[in-house]
């Protein structure tokens, strides 16, 4: 067969493309985040191949460090966060890292920063990570523009700013902090972070959905019963994080940002591209469809809960308040669920419940699509352990979007057991990334940087999302802080409060747990099959 002479200029290098010459300035660089992600990130990339071949970090904190402690410092990090990593490649690595020792409120500090910039990276794009405490935000921009290094968009050398969560403490401290730095920023150039959506399992939601016809016809009020997005985590306030949390809470630290993106990548419509634009726009309209709030249906559809001591995976944790560095009256809320209205013309009437919180019985993040059960109930159904059964209710069919860990889609349906009665059993389909493709996921700070470098948004938070979102979980905190609904508990290692159950309570609504394992009792005519 003749070759296709165009073959070559058709094939996708399978990382991606390299991102432009670039140099990358970190404030907050002696901070946890530059040790546990930034740094380990750029370091896979660069073993990647990813990184452009001009390319260099400075770091930028108050810290008398120099570039060798820097550099030592940052190879601890390494061997922390790369286990394994090849010594010379850590070592080729780190050597293209620098440090200014500076503080905010220094102009000539600023000055210093661009010199080296100049000095390390000249001419070369600029990329400033905001990766500090959310109240130094504003005057790092500030800082940046008094001193020049940040042009208006399209100058050379082109610089672009990367925001941390959390994006404002409520609704107005979002919109001040929107504007301090529109004052000296243009959207295009202000790339606020959710790490979520750096998350290959997360955006394969989206491609889930838009890239095949089979389930998406389905997605609707219609088929659709509720959706059920879960982000469980078993960790707890370890490494000092209670300080942060203890003011924060679960629904600022989860719910605003991540959960409310995956609200999104489940419920919206298909975007006319892939275009930035096209995609956010899409998301700030289900954002903005969510049906606002009234006293009563906050009091009725939220559940805020703190956990008390008991034992996570076998070993005993320590309540909220007896943890590091947390209040020992703290009403802080480690545990949220939601249930939530999208209104749209495909959502209406569907809920979607959205729970999170620390030291859960397990560590998962799902998204799980429940559908209807048929009109009509033919069979039987049965759950069973090995060939011992019960009668049970109806099992709906399930597509469940395994985030983490083990990322996977499954699809659970009703089968006829094999036996000489018709009975039918719950069965699944289950597609594994693991399994399918047997190669390293990037991490999703990995996606992000690279994003940034080659002046992608797309998985970056818009402006008006942001608000969007602080608008949904506003008025929320409002009535908690008024004490409605009251909090509730639940031991550590549970699956979070009762009252959460609470929220469901409907036939054929359950919270799905991961880990939930089926009844055991040998009861009923169907036992035995
Ligand atoms: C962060 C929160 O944004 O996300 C943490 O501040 C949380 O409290 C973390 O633990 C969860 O991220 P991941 O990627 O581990 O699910």
């Amino acid at each position: 067969m003749a070759e296709d002479p165009d073959q070559s200029s058709r094939r996708l290098p399978s990382e991606g493309r390299v991102a432009h010459p670039v140099a990358l300035a970190i404030f907050g660089a002696t901070g946890d985040l530059t040790r546990r992600k930034l740094v380990p990130a750029l370091f896979s990339m660069a073993g990647r191949g990813l990184l452009p071949d001009r390319f260099a970090v400075v770091g930028f904190a108050r810290r008398p460090w120099d570039d060798a402690t820097f550099r030592s410092e940052m190879e601890a990090a390494l061997a922390e966060f790369a286990p394994g990593a090849d010594a010379e490649a850590v070592r080729a690595f780190c050597a293209n890292l620098h440090y200014v020792r500076g503080d905010l409120g220094q102009p000539e500090d600023f000055r210093a920063l661009g010199a080296r910039l100049e000095a390390v990276a000249p001419g070369q794009g600029r990329v400033f990570y905001l990766a500090t405490a959310p109240d130094l935000f504003t005057p790092i921009v500030e800082g940046l523009a008094s001193a020049g290094l940040v042009r208006p968009p399209f100058e050379e050398p082109w610089s672009r700013v990367v925001i941390e969560k959390p994006f404002g403490h409520d609704l107005a401290s979002a919109r001040d902090l929107s504007a301090a730095v529109g004052r000296h920023l243009a959207e295009s150039q202000i790339y606020r972070i959710d790490h979520y959506l750096g998350k290959e399992t997360v955006q394969n939601l989206l491609s889930f959905r838009f890239a095949n016809l089979i389930f998406e016809p389905l997605f609707n009020h219609r088929y659709v019963d509720h959706v059920q997005i879960t982000a469980a985590e078993a960790v707890g306030m370890e490494s000092g994080r209670g300080a942060y949390y203890d003011r924060a809470g679960a629904l600022r630290d989860m719910v605003q940002n991540h959960l409310l993106q995956l609200l999104c990548f489940a419920a919206m419509e298909p975007p006319a591209s892939l275009d930035p634009d096209a995609i956010r726009n899409e998301k700030v309209k289900v954002l903005q469809s969510v049906a606002p709030w009234t006293p009563e249906t906050i009091r009725r559809h939220t559940v805020r809960a703190q956990y008390t001591g008991g034992s996570v995976d076998g070993r005993p944790a320590p309540g909220f308040r007896e943890e590091d560095r947390v209040g020992p009256a703290s009403t802080t809320e480690t545990y949220v669920a939601l249930r939530l209205m999208v209104n749209t013309w495909r959502w209406a009437g569907v809920p979607f419940f959205l729970r999170t919180g620390k030291r859960l019985a397990r560590a998962v993040t799902e998204v799980a699509v429940q559908f209807r059960v048929p009109p009509l109930q033919l069979f039987e159904t049965v759950a069973c352990e090995g060939d011992v059964c019960d009668l049970t209710q109806a099992e709906p069919n399930r597509l469940v979007f395994r985030i983490q860990p083990d990322p996977s889609i499954r699809l659970t349906f009703s089968a006829k057991r094999p036996s000489l009665q018709m009975v039918v059993e719950s069965v699944g389909m289950r597609f594994s990334y693991q399994e399918t493709w047997d190669r390293h996921l990037p991490e999703a700070y990995e996606r992000l940087l690279l994003d940034v470098m080659r002046g992608d948004a797309t998985l970056f938070t818009r402006s008006d999302e942001v608000e969007a979102a602080w608008s949904i979980a506003d008025p929320v905190l409002r009535e908690w802080s008024a004490g409605r609904p009251p909090m509730a508990y639940y031991s550590a290692g549970a699956w979070g409060p009762r009252e959460a159950d609470a929220l469901l309570a409907a036939p054929h609504r359950t919270w799905h747990n991961p880990s939930a394992t089926r009844p055991m009792s040998v009861t009923g005519p169907g036992a035995g099959l």
